[in-house]
């Protein structure tokens, strides 16, 4: 979502100012931020450090923090770094062209939570497009997982009203992009509103979008095991646009650490889930985040989450050791798990991953798939794209530029990408 909200910041700026390659050459410079885990959040200080020396040659040149950790730790941020010259929240990004044009004389803190209005104002015209593309249609959470800062930095859950994201959908197909991919911190509890006034869900939004020839294929991301329905499941099978792809976060195969994370949902009925979709898409990829060391957990709970993880079979995920947050539930909670235990686990954890990744993609070995390009690869010749199943793909051409789709037949895979060849 920070990859979206820098966009639109760029696009909302792109009739007074220009991007630039280095932060030498600007007279502004916008940092967004993101406070998921202490790491993310401890690196945006050695980054804003790094603008010192530019500050003191330049002493109109504007340092902007954008993002959760301007949210969370705006006031104190400004005390550690006297250097920075205004702080916007997530809910606050229509501010930054008046910020720019220096519209508010000393106000330097702008954390108010106005979704609606940020929105209306962002508009949904876009002026660049990506092949594959992201829209944010729905933002913040009410879920308050106990490990989590979302519902704090990212406020109440928020959707956008169906119109606003068919227009923004078009006009992103119409400057080229084929795929479109779905944001929101709980994206399957979308409940915007149609031009009657009258509450949708994700499933009829996307009915919707896939009336749009030009796209050819759509996403969404990131859903939450309790607003998983019937009709959004079925809408796999039915649908001809929609990827056969589903990240799901499990966080833990433990019905005890989930109870402790209010995930709000038992292994039993996550499985259930799993088998529902499994049976209307055989071959979908599943996707999942963990989280391992939270506070409490034992040997067997974290057992439970390699047999969880051995009964699903992942085709892709991402696991994180749990990092504390102040201000959440289980910020309450000790931890007497040292780090080298969390470390340990953490390993084990990925190393099976990975393996089911890579059984994922050898699936595919002989296989012809349609590839969305997505730019150069490492080498000189190598071009980079993805499948519908969000794998990346990597192939050789001595042209010196390809766009749009090609179909590929895959010659090996590996966990993180296949290598294929042009048809
Ligand atoms: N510690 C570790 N991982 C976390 N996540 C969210 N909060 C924390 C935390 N405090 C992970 C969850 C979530 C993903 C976006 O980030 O797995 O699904
Ligand atoms: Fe955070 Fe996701 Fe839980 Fe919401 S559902 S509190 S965003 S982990």
């Amino acid at each position: 979502m920070n990859v979206y909200d820098s966009e639109r910041m760029s696009d909302s700026l792109n009739k007074t100012h220009n991007l630039v390659s280095v932060p030498d050459k600007a007279d502004a410079i916008l940092l967004n931020t993101c406070h998921i885990r202490e790491k993310a959040a401890e690196k945006v200080y050695s980054e804003i450090g790094k603008f010192t020396d530019l500050k003191n040659k330049n002493k109109n040149l504007k340092i902007i923090i954008a993002g959760c950790v301007a949210q969370a730790e705006g006031k104190a941020m400004l005390q550690r770094q006297p250097i920075i010259d205004a702080i916007i929240g997530p809910q606050m990004y229509q501010t930054l062209p008046s910020i720019l044009s220096n519209k508010f004389s000393d106000k330097k803190i702008f954390l108010d939570f106005d979704e609606e209005e940020k929105f209306a104002k962002l508009g949904w015209k876009r002026n660049n497009a990506l092949i594959s593309s992201f829209i944010t249609i729905q933002e913040g959470c009410d879920k308050f997982c106990s490990f989590c800062v979302v519902p704090f930095t990212r406020g109440a859950e928020y959707s956008r009203s169906l119109e606003d994201i068919v227009k923004e959908a078009e006009s992103l197909s119409q400057k080229g992009c084929k795929e479109i991919i779905l944001l929101g911190q709980n994206v399957n509890a979308y409940h915007g509103k149609d031009k009657n006034n009258i509450q949708i869900n994700l499933t009829k939004l996307i009915l919707e979008l896939e009336k749009i020839k030009k796209l050819d294929r759509i996403s969404y991301t990131t859903s939450h095991p309790k607003d998983m329905d019937q009709e959004l499941i079925d809408l796999h099978a039915s649908s001809k646009k929609l990827n056969p792809y589903l990240h799901l976060p499990v966080q833990s195969g433990s019905d005890i650490i989930l109870k402790n994370m209010n995930r709000k949902y038992t292994v039993k009925e996550y499985l259930n889930i799993i088998e529902k979709i499994r049976k209307k898409v055989p071959n979908i990829a599943l996707s999942s985040d963990f989280i391992v060391g939270f506070p409490g957990e034992t040997k067997k709970d974290f057992k439970n989450t390699l047999r969880l993880v051995n009964e699903v079979k992942f085709a892709h995920a991402y696991s994180f050791k749990y990092s504390k947050r102040i201000g959440t539930k289980a910020n309450r909670i000790n931890c007497s798990l040292s780090e080298e235990e969390k470390n340990e686990r953490l390993q084990e954890l990925q190393n099976l991953l990975k393996n089911q990744k890579k059984s994922f993609n050898s699936g595919f070995i002989g296989k012809e798939v349609d590839v969305l390009l997505k730019g150069k690869g490492k080498k000189d010749n190598q071009f980079r794209g993805v499948t519908k199943w969000m794998q990346t793909t990597i192939f050789e051409s001595n042209k010196s530029e390809i766009k749009g789709k090609v179909k590929l037949k895959i010659n090996s895979a590996f966990d993180n990408c296949l290598m294929g060849e042009l048809i």
